[in-house]
């Protein structure tokens, strides 16, 4: 896929940009490449000095964003790195940098990740479940929904995808996988409208969106791998150093709002004790106590930041 293709418009482009400040000669990681819709403009800001650090676990966005910052920023030092953001520790250690000023996560799927059926993550199009953002991944969409029992099952869709039917769809995968395994998106979106009242399926979008929302997080561990990645990020922020972190769905918000608020945290011991034991020291400086959202504007022009949350922090010098 070329980068003409790779059509993903990067959400809260002003605001990543105001909240990071990147400057020049300084190293920026953006954690969730893409088709470096962000990136291009991290790395037009620190060139031609600095260094911009870009991950993603999937090949195609990659190549895509190789091909555009080396036609857009030919000027910038640019090191691209595969793999998944939950091994921040391994992935910096192979860049040889020894701190980074602007970590950047864009969390989620990108609009060509969502649009090519093959993958499986579009519960419009039929298509293999696959869901897997990386090749590396062994686990797919279709081996959790044909073999995990039903009580794991409405778990995941009721903790994942908030979704209050969990327990019928899944009574329902259950039914219908006893005849013959669910093995296509269309299947399960059958599933999914068949357990679901009539009533219940004239709002609130998709009736599967919920459903195939808590499957990627589940086959991606999604929620695991962004706790980690977070943490490694304050660990290799220089003193000063920026993180934003843009999610699209409560729970991932919960887990960065959370990583936050303990990082930035000085001691905890109760005030009669005359010394400190717990050792806390704050390491981080949150700088959105309510998460960032997308204008009006950019709203109406790209329907995909309608769900953006965005929040900031500074590490400290300790
Ligand atoms: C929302 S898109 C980023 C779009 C990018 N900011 C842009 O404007 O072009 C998220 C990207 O992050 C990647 N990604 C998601 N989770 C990841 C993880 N845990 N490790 C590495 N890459 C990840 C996906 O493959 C996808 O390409």
């Amino acid at each position: 896929m070329t980068t003409e293709e790779f059509r993903h418009v990067p959400v809260m482009l002003d605001e990543v940009l105001s909240e990071l400040d990147p400057k020049p000669g300084e190293v920026v990681c953006d954690c969730t490449l893409g088709g470096a819709g962000h990136s291009v403009e991290l790395a037009r800001r620190v060139a031609p000095e600095g260094l911009s650090l870009g991950i993603d676990q999937d090949d195609v966005a990659l190549r895509a964003a190789t091909e555009r910052l080396a036609r857009e920023v030919p000027e910038a030092s640019v090191r691209l790195l595969k793999g998944n953001f939950g091994d921040l520790d391994d992935l910096l250690v192979e860049a040889e940098v020894p701190g980074v000023d602007c970590f950047l996560f864009d969390l989620g799927v990108s609009s060509p990740q969502l649009d090519t059926p093959e993958r499986g993550f579009s519960f419009h199009e039929d298509a293999p479940l696959d869901m897997r953002m990386s090749g590396n991944n062994t686990l797919t969409a279709a081996e959790v929904v044909n073999t995990y029992n039903e009580a794991d099952l409405t778990r995941i869709l009721r903790v994942y995808g908030d979704e209050r039917f969990a327990g019928r769809i899944a009574r329902r995968i259950v039914e219908r996988r006893a005849k013959a395994p669910v093995e296509t998106t269309l299947e399960l979106v059958d599933c999914v409208k068949q357990a679901i009242p009539a009533a219940a399926r004239r709002h609130g979008g998709h009736p599967a969106r919920r459903t195939f929302q808590a499957l990627r997080i589940e086959v991606n561990h999604e929620l695991d791998v962004l706790d980690r990645g977070l943490r490694a990020a304050v660990r290799w922020a220089n003193p000063g150093g920026r993180i934003c972190v843009i999610s699209y769905h409560s729970l991932e918000d919960r887990i960065v709002k959370h990583v936050f608020s303990e990082l930035s945290q000085g001691c905890t011991c109760p005030p009669d004790l005359p010394v400190c034991v717990c050792g806390h020291v704050p390491i981080l400086d949150v700088r959105t106590r309510r998460p960032l959202v997308a204008t009006d504007e950019e709203v109406a022009a790209n329907p995909r930041s309608r769900s953006a949350l965005m929040r900031v922090a500074v590490r400290l010098e300790a």
